[in-house]
């Protein structure tokens, strides 16, 4: 029997390879920059599994490219906006995702970028980095101290729950918004209060993005959003861009609605809303939740072997419901 073809429409770390490499013929794109629409289609077709990146856009042409004998996309990624899951649900196609492997990962960068916009790091290194002379000062750059502030979960998964678990290590408190509530053991663990959105958002210290991309979320923050929240008020976004209207937001830092922004994710990444860019107080940085060596060599390794066992008949690891 023909060995499967399974293609990996990214360059991936050598370990999702290396799995899947036994099990079939493997072809993968090698560079760094994405590759073409063109091309991708080109090796989609006939294929019977497809390794997908976040930025790799799973509709109907990419379907229908790749044919009906086609069983398995597998995305390198938790969030699976990027798929049309529903379609492929109809075309008998299995997607999934890789939760689990990069909450720490995850949760790490949303308090570095909790840390770095309360404590003005961003501003600071700006400084250093311009060369001009500087001295301490004794009101240089104040920040905001965390102890005893509040921490506002949007979406208390696992990402937001590993990172409450970080926050009341640096003293905060925390409520979270989310669909359901938690159970009432990791509650009492982490004294968490659930609250609706909107008071969240109006008794927060920090409000933090942690919840899926849908199209229930879109813009889930926007101007209304930062009318109710604090003038003091904080907001990290490590989720998925559009989750925050971004012209809003840059409205709201520049009118000093709320008092800054951490973001790893944009609306229309990787382009940024205009005038975000030269906004002192916020921290900008490129979609970096879960890159560390680690964690994207276990996302690739999840991919592989929720691609293996699906060709092979079993069911996958992490299939997304
Ligand atoms: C990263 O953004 C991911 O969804 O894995």
């Amino acid at each position: 029997m023909a060995l499967p073809r399974i293609i990996v429409a990214g360059r991936i770390p050598d370990a999702g390879l290396d799995a899947l490499r036994p099990h079939g013929n493997v072809w993968g794109w090698k560079h760094d920059n994405p590759i073409e629409i063109d091309e991708l289609y080109e090796r989609i077709d006939g294929a019977d599994a497809v390794l997908t990146l976040l930025t790799t856009k799973v509709d109907r042409s990419f379907l229908d490219a790749a044919g009906s004998q086609l069983k398995v996309v597998s995305n390198v990624a938790v969030g699976y906006n990027n798929i049309d899951v529903a379609e492929c649900r109809q075309r008998g196609v299995i997607a999934t995702n890789t939760p689990g492997v990069l909450t720490e990962a995850t949760a790490d960068i949303a308090m570095a970028l909790i840390l770095m916009v309360t404590r003005r790091l961003g501003e600071g290194e700006r400084i250093i980095r311009s060369k001009q002379p500087w001295q301490w000062g004794m009101f240089m750059l104040l920040g905001t101290g965390l102890q005893g502030r509040r921490l506002g979960i949007v979406g208390m998964g696992a990402i937001g729950q590993a990172l409450a678990r970080r926050a009341t290590a640096f003293g905060m408190t925390v409520a979270y918004t989310n669909r359901s509530a938690v159970t009432p053991e990791i509650e009492a663990e982490l004294g968490a209060e659930r609250l609706d959105l909107d008071e969240l958002l109006a008794t927060s210290d920090v409000v933090t993005v942690n919840c899926p991309y849908s199209s229930e979320t879109h813009h889930l923050i926007g101007a209304e959003q930062f009318e109710l929240m604090r003038s003091t008020a904080f907001l990290v976004n490590t989720a998925r861009g559009p989750i925050v209207d971004e012209a809003a937001l840059v409205e709201a830092l520049r009118s000093g609605a709320i008092a800054g922004a951490g973001l790893d994710v944009y609306e229309h990444e990787p382009m940024l809303e205009p005038g975000l860019n030269d906004l002192d107080n916020a921290v900008l940085i490129p979609h970096l939740g879960s890159a560390t060596v680690e964690t994207r060599a276990a996302m690739a390794t999840l991919a592989a072997r929720n691609t293996v066992a699906v060709l092979s008949g079993q069911p996958a690891l992490t299939p997304i419901t």
